[in-house]
């Protein structure tokens, strides 16, 4: 591609029909709203997109990822990858995990519900999941007979990907404690940065696959002690929301756990849950 081709597809602007299509395939297929004041963001987030399927302006492209054969062809996913926002790091939120290990882990084994069961529902490039592993390895170590398995689902299969392979580096592993970073994971170059990749000890207990909140029949195939839905609702208008609440409780054992990002709150949309601190709520009916 030579220098005015480049710029050319730079310069391209989504237009409001463009964005309203985008709008409500979002709406309807994610349960994602985005707001009008997105349109910018939309824009320079799928200019990648033009470049990369060769189909140079918006109206094309759009018609193009929003079809049968875009779909087929992947292009409809790598445009779901692209609008989606993947901010995340481990030990996020850390005074939720430090009551999920201080109160709720303790109450499991009190009750002998073992094998435990965990669900990263939103689980962007798998950090959280990597950090509720360490934990739970950590917790097992003094609770003889105690098991664990943890689940990791996101709609983005390009951040699937990325938590499947658990490698990391950069800012990303910032709030990994020395100790557990040298305990659980293994270090190496990728030229001239570090890395580090998830050793067997976290990889045999999480398993990733893609799955869509907004569509049921993709919920994994299991019944939950404890699901980390965090800062994934955020994103959701708010009927999507209610019925992403009412279909993780019915994924989640009588006196299990939902947790939900520190800005959220869900206990509007359920009955049978009560909430036990901000943003953890156990099911209760
Ligand atoms: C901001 S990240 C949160 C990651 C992690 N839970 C945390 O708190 O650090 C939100 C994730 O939700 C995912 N997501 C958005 N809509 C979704 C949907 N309909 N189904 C499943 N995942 C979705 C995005 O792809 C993204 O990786």
């Amino acid at each position: 591609m030579d220098y005015t081709e480049t710029a050319n597809i730079y310069s391209q602007k989504l237009q409001e029909p463009e964005f309203k299509k985008i709008q409500d395939f979002m709406l309807t297929k994610l349960g994602v709203k985005l707001a009008p004041i997105k349109i910018v963001m939309v824009n320079s987030r799928l200019i990648k997109r033009l470049k990369a399927s060769g189909i140079h302006n918006f109206p094309d492209y759009i018609n193009y990822a929003l079809s049968t054969e875009g779909i087929r062809s992947g292009e409809q996913q790598s445009m779901i990858d692209e609008l989606t926002t993947h901010k995340t790091e481990f030990f996020r939120e850390n005074e939720q995990f430090d009551f999920f290990k201080d109160e709720v882990l303790p109450e499991f084994v009190k009750n002998y519900r073992t094998p435990f069961k965990i669900w990263s529902a939103g689980c962007s490039s798998g950090e959280e999941a990597y950090t509720m592993a360490m934990l739970l390895n950590e917790f097992q170590f003094n609770h003889f007979g105690f098991n664990f398995s943890i689940e990791g689902t996101d709609v983005s299969k390009a951040v699937v990907e990325k938590a499947i392979a658990g490698i990391y580096g950069g800012a990303n592993i910032a709030g990994l404690d020395e100790k557990l970073r040298k305990k659980y994971f293994i270090p190496f170059k990728d030229g001239k940065e570090d890395k580090i990749q998830a050793g067997n000890a976290l990889k045999d207990k999480v398993k990733f696959s893609v799955g869509n909140l907004a569509n049921y029949v993709t919920y994994p195939n299991n019944m939950f002690d404890v699901i980390f839905c965090r800062n994934t609702l955020i994103y959701f208008e708010d009927n999507a929301k209610r019925e992403v609440v009412n279909n993780l409780l019915r994924k989640i054992k009588l006196g299990g756990y939902l947790f939900v990002g520190l800005s959220e709150t869900v206990s509007q949309y359920s009955k049978d849950i009560k909430q036990m601190r901000p943003s953890v709520y156990k099911k209760i009916g």
